[in-house]
């Protein structure tokens, strides 16, 4: 079951965000120590945000009562109506379908709210969330920068319209 996080999930969103920081360090533009760090208030105003209105959204995978995996869904700053952030499945759930149903929703979201294209950033060396992306309609921009939390790597821009 993938749902859209509701305000009650403060909690659950800033355990399974550290979940996915924690084991993939690489994979992000924050960190497992930064996002430690932030205070309550601020996870309540994130969550608020990814639970309302139609500039964020946040959405949670969940098998039976376990939350298995994460997707986000944020304003671009370099063009995209939208971009797909915090993309994570749990490692005992990858290869099984949960993470095109996060992309699903997430897509499906954002063409709700009139978003037409939709953007990502990739650690370059992430192969395989670069072809899972690819798979689903993805493609490459040719647009590099640093990851923000390790830029000594690169990550690359894709990119899809709805
Ligand atoms: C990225 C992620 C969400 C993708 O979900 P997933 O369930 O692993 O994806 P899938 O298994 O459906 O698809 C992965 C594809 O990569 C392929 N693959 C697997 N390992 C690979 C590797 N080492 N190199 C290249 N391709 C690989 C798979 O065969 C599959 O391709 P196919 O459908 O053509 O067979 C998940 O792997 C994840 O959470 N990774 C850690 C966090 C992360 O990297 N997030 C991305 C942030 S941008």
């Amino acid at each position: 079951m993938i749902r859209r996080v509701t305000v009650d999930d403060l909690d659950l969103y800033r355990e399974v965000r550290l979940r996915a920081l924690q084991d993939s360090p690489s994979a992000f533009g924050s960190t497992y120590s930064n996002e430690l760090a932030r205070p309550r208030e601020q996870w309540a105003e994130r969550v608020s945000r990814a639970a309302t209105g139609t500039s964020w959204a946040v959405f949670l995978a969940f098998e039976e009562e376990a939350c298995v995996g994460l997707a986000g869904c944020v304003d671009d700053d370099l063009g995209a109506d939208r971009q797909l952030v915090s993309m994570w499945v749990a490692p005992s759930h990858r290869g099984t379908g949960v993470a095109a149903g996060l992309v699903d929703a997430v897509l499906s979201w954002a063409h709700g709210v009139g978003a037409r294209t939709i953007a990502l950033w990739v650690t370059k060396d992430n192969e395989r969330a670069m072809r899972f992306y690819e798979r689903a309609g993805f493609a490459v921009t040719g647009d590099v920068q640093p990851l923000p939390s390790d830029p000594c790597k690169d990550e690359i821009r894709m990119i899809r319209e709805l």
